[in-house]
């Protein structure tokens, strides 16, 4: 499916339709697929234009519009809600020899039923580290959305669920059944934690001690717009209470979920024998590390729904389910020394040396301590017991000292800051209003890699990462991001690690990466305050680098997003000699410092509406209303009071009639030629 044309002479009702067609198909690709079709940038212009519709006829405004996801109005508390059907737990087994007691068990148990050896099929699923929900949808349409509380009784958190980009808010189908009840697990991945943690760090708010007390703090939130703006994710697993449907496997539910657009994870499998069960749950063990999520386990379920039915349930535990654990992800370590690190601004970071110690099947001997401000509440000292948390592919953290440890008598002191910097020796100095102690030098070479990593991720260079970062500078071929364009391929394919076509292919990534918009640009030159999204805003408000820099501080403070203090910082750091000459560096390498097309209320035509009609002799639709928008004008789809012009061409069918009955100047294409020109 593609983004379809900006199609102008579609009635906006239609438009709103398709528009959220899109939407949902590309958000589908984009977060259940992960497997995008088109860039964000051309998502977010589909959405602007549905947020510009539904601004214009809030009567075409709907519940299950990808608008809504922002999150509506605070709720009072969270309700009481009973699950139509109870949401149950697992046994566990911790062995091969377990998993095959279980079998033998179930054997066992339809054996007195009357069943002689029944031919089990499994599905072995990965058991992900969250916390379950239940979503109800009542005749295609999201309802409700809870959490599992004691089994029977849940909370009801639909306003929360409703902002997650994973849930459907509407079953993509001609003739949904009359209640479905989707099961499974909301999580944070494990970057999207790490950040969320460093946003907060930097904010000096506590840090979460792992992604599930995040994801299970943030769907608890009254306030849907915190929970729109953490990144929860889902993964479906099970289908509970049903009407006008039924699965007789639940391999088959799971098909049935993924059809509809449910994330169900695609290495999710059905086996036949012991041996295959216990091979896959070793396999996940294997893997456990390299997940972008995290799981302690795999729950393995008998697949046909018929013998689940037979088998029945014990207490709260299905026998027809189990989970086999994995071994627990803490250990309790010395931390025999705490390091320092500085960060693109030379903020420094404190990490934590450890005695190396094994932790969910990897040795561990280096963790991160987010800030001082996070020592100081964890109360971590040198010398000292502590216990540390890997989590998949993250880096692992400190979590605090082992039990007890704190009420010793005789505790070494609190670590403290450097007072210089650990890489280039300069004095350090403390901000008042900060979190972090910093090296003040510019040049320092930490500081300058970790700039250069930065411009690599933000630019979006494919094969660019830290070990090419590090070696380009060790080799003193890379001093500024500039340098990067400066590359040269025989000298890049001569480093081990490299072959010609690797070196030729980095290269190629490098100077594609000059074809970023403004906004990224300025997001990569590693702006203290400016993320993507400000870059944008900024690219967007001041149209070029050259009136950015022209610019004062009250200015840049006009832009979205942007106070009053974040504006004087901004101000000043474009203002920095080094800072200047790396644009102008950049300048020089082709990178845009311009954005383009036209800007919002611009240009000589703003505030003009037009609307187009029939076939021009030589514009193709698209490129008369280009020129249009790049004049400042705004191109809709159906004729009405508020219309400036209507261009008319061969066959023009309705909108010509009702121009005429509004009394709006219609011009042909030679009559928009001469009002652009
Ligand atoms: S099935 C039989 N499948 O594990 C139905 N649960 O101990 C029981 N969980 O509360 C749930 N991944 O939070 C099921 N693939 C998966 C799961 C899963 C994680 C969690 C879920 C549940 C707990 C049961």
């Amino acid at each position: 499916m593609s983004a379809a044309q900006p199609v102008t002479d579609m009635d906006p009702a239609e438009r709103a339709v398709e528009l959220r067609r899109l939407l949902d198909y590309h958000g589908y690709r984009y977060y259940v697929l992960d497997d995008p079709e088109i860039g964000d940038d051309e998502y977010d212009a589909l959405l602007d234009e549905l947020r510009a519709i539904e601004q214009r006829h809030p009567e075409l405004k709907t519940p299950d519009s990808p608008t809504q996801r922002i999150g509506g109005e605070p709720v009072s508390d969270l309700e009481k809600v009973r699950h139509p059907q109870a949401m149950l737990s697992l046994a566990n087994a911790r062995s091969a020899d377990e998993l095959r007691a279980w079998i033998q068990r179930m054997r066992n148990h339809l054996a007195r039923e009357g069943i002689e050896d029944p031919q089990f099929e499994y599905v072995a699923e990965p058991k992900i580290d969250g916390l379950a929900i239940s979503l109800i949808y009542r005749d295609g349409v999201f309802e409700r959305g809870a959490t599992r509380g004691n089994g029977e009784i849940g909370e009801d958190v639909t306003h929360n669920l409703r902002t997650m980009p994973a849930i459907p808010l509407r079953l993509d189908v001609e003739d949904p059944p009359r209640m479905i009840e989707v099961r499974g697990e909301v999580y944070m991945s494990l970057p999207d934690f790490a950040k969320l943690n460093e946003r907060r760090a930097e904010a000096g708010l506590s840090t979460f001690m792992n992604p599930r007390n995040s994801a299970a703090g943030t769907i608890r939130q009254l306030d849907p717009k915190l929970a729109a703006d953490r990144p929860l994710s889902f993964w479906a697993y099970q289908i509970g209470a049903t009407e006008g449907i039924s699965f007789a496997s639940h391999w088959d539910a799971l098909e049935w979920l993924r059809e509809h657009r449910f994330r169900v994870h695609p290495d999710v499998k059905k086996l036949r024998t012991e041996d295959e069960v216990v091979a896959q749950c070793r396999s996940w063990e294997e893997r456990r590390g390299s997940l972008e999520f995290e799981i302690d386990g795999v729950v393995v379920k008998v697949n046909e729904v018929e013998l689940q039915r037979r088998l029945g349930v014990v207490g709260r535990e299905p026998r027809w389910a189990i989970a086999w654990k994995f071994p627990p992800t803490t250990a309790v370590t010395r931390l025999n020394q705490i390091g320092w690190n500085p960060g693109k601004f030379g903020d420094l970071h404190p990490y934590a040396m450890l005695e190396p110690v094994r932790v969910g099947g990897v040795t561990i001997k280096l963790a991160t301590l987010h800030n001082e401000e996070d020592l100081r509440r964890k109360d971590i000292r040198e010398g000292e017991e502590v216990i540390v948390l890997r989590a998949g592919d993250v880096i692992p953290q400190v979590l605090s000292p082992a039990p007890h440890v704190a009420e010793r008598p005789d505790r070494p002191d609190s670590p403290r800051p450097p007072g210089e910097c650990p890489i280039c020796h300069t004095p350090t100095v403390k901000p008042e209003d900060s979190v972090f102690t910093r090296c003040p030098n510019r040049d320092c070479p930490g500081r300058r890699w970790q700039l250069l990593k930065h411009f690599a991720g933000a630019m979006d260079v494919d094969g660019l990462g830290e070990k090419q970062v590090s070696l380009f500078m060790e080799l003193g071929w890379v001093r500024t991001a500039a340098d990067f364009y400066r590359l040269d391929p025989e000298q890049i394919a001569s480093q081990t690690g490299f072959g010609r076509v690797s070196a030729e292919k980095l290269v190629a990534a490098i100077a594609d990466s000059r074809r970023q918009p403004f906004g990224r640009v300025l997001y990569a030159l590693g702006i203290e305050d400016v993320g993507y999204v400000t870059g944008r805003s900024l690219a967007q408000q001041f149209r070029s680098v050259e009136a950015l820099l022209e610019a004062a501080p009250e200015e840049i403070e006009q832009t979205s997003g942007v106070g009053p203090k974040m504006a004087r910082r901004i101000h000043a750091q474009l203002h920095d000699a080094q800072m200047q000459s790396l644009i102008a560096d950049l300048r020089e390498e082709g990178l845009r410092f311009r954005e383009e097309g036209p800007a919002p209320g611009e240009g000589r035509m703003a505030g003009k509406t037009f609307v187009l009609t029939g076939t021009l002799p030589d514009l193709t639709r698209e490129q008369a209303s280009e020129m249009i928008t790049r004049a400042g004008g705004r191109v809709t789809g159906s004729v009405s009071g508020k219309t400036d012009y209507v261009v008319a061409g061969a066959s023009p069918g309705s909108k010509l009639a009702q121009a005429e009955r509004l009394g709006v100047e219609v011009l042909d294409e030679a009559g928009l030629r001469a009002l652009l020109s």
